[in-house]
C-alpha cells in the first residue's frame, strides 16, 4: 500500500530547497545520493542523504533533450556542470557520483549519450535507471502503473516488483497544452508557458487545455484496457493542475493519485536508485 503522506513530505521538502536554494542539514561524513534527470523541458539535480531525505535540489529549464534523445550535448554538459558546481559550493562537499535515467526502451548509443553527459560534467555514473522505475522507487510502488506526463510525451508504464515491465509513449505532453493556450490567447508559446503556470489563472487555463488532458486520459484508458492494474499514479510537471488527477479518475473509472510537486518525483527517484 502506497502512503503518499511521506512521499509528499519528501516532495515538499525538496521543493522548498529548490525555491530557497539552501541545503538541509546533513552529515558531512556520510555519503550522499545524487540523481540527474535530463528531461525535455528541464534538467533536475536531486541530492539525498542515506535515509533518502532531501539535502539539496536545483534545476534549469533547458531544451537539450527531445523524446529522450540528447539533441544539444554541449549545452547539456554545461548545465549539469553548472548545477553540480553550485551544489558543491552550497554544500561544501565534492560530488563525484550520480545516477541518471532514460525513457524505457532507450537503447545503444542513445542510452550511452545520457551517461556521457554526466561523465563529461565530471561525475561517475553509478546507475542508469528507466524513468518510470525511478518514479516507482520514490512512490514505493511494487505493483500498479505510473503515468508520466512530461514536456513532450505521456508515458504509461506497468510496474511489477518496482520495475517498469511494459511501457507506451505517446507524443502528447505539457508542450501541447502550451500550444493550445497560445492559440486561445493569441500569444507566443513562451508567454503561454507562463500563463499555464500562473496559479491565479488555473481554473480558466484548465478549461482551455482540458481537451489535451482528455486525449491523455483516453490514451491511458486504451493502454490500461490491456493491462488492468491498480493503483494508478500520475506524475510529471504537466500534471500539476489541481483537477488533473480527478479528470483521469473519472475517465478511467479508477482512482488515480497524483503526488504533490509531481515534476520532482522522477528526479528524486533517480537519486534513491543511485545506491541500491
Ligand atoms: N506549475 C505548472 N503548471 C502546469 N504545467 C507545468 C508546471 N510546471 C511545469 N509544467 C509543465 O510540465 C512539463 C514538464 O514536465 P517535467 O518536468 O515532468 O518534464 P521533463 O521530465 O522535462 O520532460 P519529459 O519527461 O517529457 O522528458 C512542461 O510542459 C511544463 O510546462
Ligand atoms: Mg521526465
Amino acid at each position: 500500500m502506497v502512503d503518499l503522506k511521506d512521499v509528499n513530505k519528501t516532495l515538499k521538502a525538496f521543493n522548498d530547497i529548490v525555491n530557497t536554494k539552501k541545503h538541509n542539514p546533513f552529515d558531512k561524513k556520510g555519503s550522499l545520493k545524487v540523481g540527474v534527470d535530463l528531461g525535455t523541458s528541464s534538467i533536475v539535480l536531486a541530492i539525498l542523504d542515506e535515509e533518502n531525505n532531501p539535502v539539496y535540489g536545483s534545476f534549469e529549464f533547458a531544451e537539450v533533450v527531445r523524446d529522450g534523445l540528447v539533441v544539444n550535448y554541449i549545452e547539456a554538459v554545461q548545465i549539469v556542470t553548472r548545477l553540480v558546481q553550485e551544489a558543491e559550493e552550497v554544500l561544501g562537499v565534492e560530488l563525484t557520483e550520480a545516477a541518471t535515467a532514460v525513457p524505457p526502451g532507450t537503447l545503444g548509443n542513445d542510452y550511452k549519450v545520457v551517461s556521457n553527459v554526466l561523465e563529461s560534467a565530471g561525475l561517475t555514473v553509478t546507475t542508469v535507471v528507466d524513468e518510470p522505475s525511478a518514479a516507482a522507487c520514490l512512490l514505493n510502488l511494487d505493483k500498479g502503473a505510473v503515468i508520466d506526463v512530461g514536456g513532450g510525451t505521456t508515458g504509461i508504464s506497468i510496474i511489477e516488483n518496482f520495475k517498469a515491465v511494459e511501457t507506451m509513449d505517446e507524443p502528447t505532453g505539457g508542450t501541447h497544452m502550451s500550444l493550445v493556450l497560445a492559440g486561445y490567447h493569441k500569444v507566443s508559446v513562451k508567454e503561454a508557458e507562463l500563463i499555464k503556470r500562473d496559479r491565479e489563472q488555473e481554473k480558466t487555463t484548465f478549461m482551455i487545455i482540458k481537451p489535451v488532458v482528455d486525449k491523455m486520459a483516453d490514451i491511458t484508458k486504451q493502454f490500461l484496457s490491456e493491462y488492468p492494474v491498480e493503483p494508478l499514479f500520475v506524475v510529471g510537471g504537466a500534471s500539476y493542475f489541481d483537477e488533473f488527477a480527478a479528470v483521469f479518475s473519472k475517465y478511467l473509472g479508477k482512482d488515480v493519485k497524483r503526488p504533490d510537486y509531481p515534476q520532482f518525483v522522477t528526479p528524486i527517484g533517480i537519486a534513491i536508485a543511485s545506491k541500491q
